[in-house]
């Protein structure tokens, strides 16, 4: 028997919302668990490569790859060890680009073992083992559920979310570079500790960020989409960041321009096909910069990772 599951990309903290706020984006990824029939065969990962993602052999295919870690957690919370199973990834979402590539394939393995299993788990076991594996949440739940999430991971492994409605007509672009940028150097560059008064700058942007979505207010948003904990740390190493902030600050119908998770990738939010008009002095930018950089509007994927 064997389970597929289509999970799609992510965009995590939309600036001020460092490990708290994500979205889904419809770009997807399949992933395939089957139990092998030949006992003794060990552990298979195949990766399929289902358009241009980049760096996919960089991927782990024996015990440290991370769907494999998270199958595995899995089994132990019911009490199984993995013997035989082959894993085929077949991956449409960049690797390496801050668009949530490795929360999919360990919420997709999750799900596709967890249906293998006789679906032992409920959501919120599969959600905390996978923020578990990620380390932090805001890729994974939206990830799992779709939409606009706001995910908070709680000291005892639990992962408590709550998903708020996306206005239909912001959309969201997405500029992906031609380089990559691997999360753990992303975050070696934040600092241990900030201040208060950035700390306070965060939190107060971050709830007004959320008040924004919910009220579905253009004009309050274009005030959120800031940060001071990590964006600061990151932008040398986000190339076109800092010239594209300035660019689109106070462009018609352009709410803001933030780092997508951590990078490299970057997302501009805007309304009523403001992107479409900032479109070539974007891409200027990335020329100026020698730069190749995928451009692609889109929409919320409100649905989250589906059984196939
Ligand atoms: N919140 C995470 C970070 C997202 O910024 O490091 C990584 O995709």
């Amino acid at each position: 028997m064997k389970v597929s599951v289509k999970v799609p990309a992510t965009t995590a903290n939309l600036g001020p919302g460092f490990d708290c706020l994500g979205l889904a984006l419809p770009i997807y990824n399949e992933i395939t668990v089957e139990e092998t029939v030949m006992p003794g065969s060990g552990i298979e990962i195949n990766i399929i490569e289902d358009s241009e993602t980049f760096d996919i052999l960089s991927i782990p295919k024996n015990e440290d790859n991370i769907v494999y870690k998270a199958i595995e957690l899995l089994y132990n919370f019911v009490g199984q060890s993995v013997s035989d199973i082959k894993i085929t990834i077949k991956t449409n979402i960049p690797v390496t680009r801050g668009l949530g590539s490795s929360a999919s394939v360990i919420v997709g393995g999750l799900m596709a073992a967890n249906e293998l299993l006789g679906k032992p788990a409920d959501d919120a076991v599969l959600l905390s083992i996978a923020a578990e594996v990620e380390g932090h949440p805001d890729n994974v739940t939206p990830a799992m559920f779709g939409g606009f999430c706001l995910s908070s991971l709680e000291d005892d492994g639990s992962v408590f979310y709550s998903k708020i409605p996306w206005p239909e007509n912001w959309k969201l672009t997405v500029l992906i570079p031609d380089y990559e940028l691997d999360t753990r150097i992303a975050r070696s560059v934040l600092p241990e500790n900030i201040s208060i008064s950035d700390a306070a700058f965060n939190i107060r942007k971050c709830a007004m960020l959320t008040d924004a979505v919910y009220r579905k207010d253009s004009e309050a948003m274009k005030r959120c989409l800031k940060d001071k904990i990590h964006q600061p740390y990151r932008e040398n190493l986000i190339k076109g960041f800092k010239e594209l902030n300035e660019l689109l600050t106070n462009k018609e119908n352009i709410l803001g321009c933030v780092i997508s998770g951590a990078g490299p990738s970057i997302l501009v939010i805007s309304e009523n096909n403001g992107f479409e008009k900032v479109e070539n002095e974007v891409k200027q930018v990335f020329d100026d910069l020698n730069v190749i950089c995928d451009i692609r509007t889109l929409s919320i994927e409100n649905n989250g990772s589906k059984v196939i």
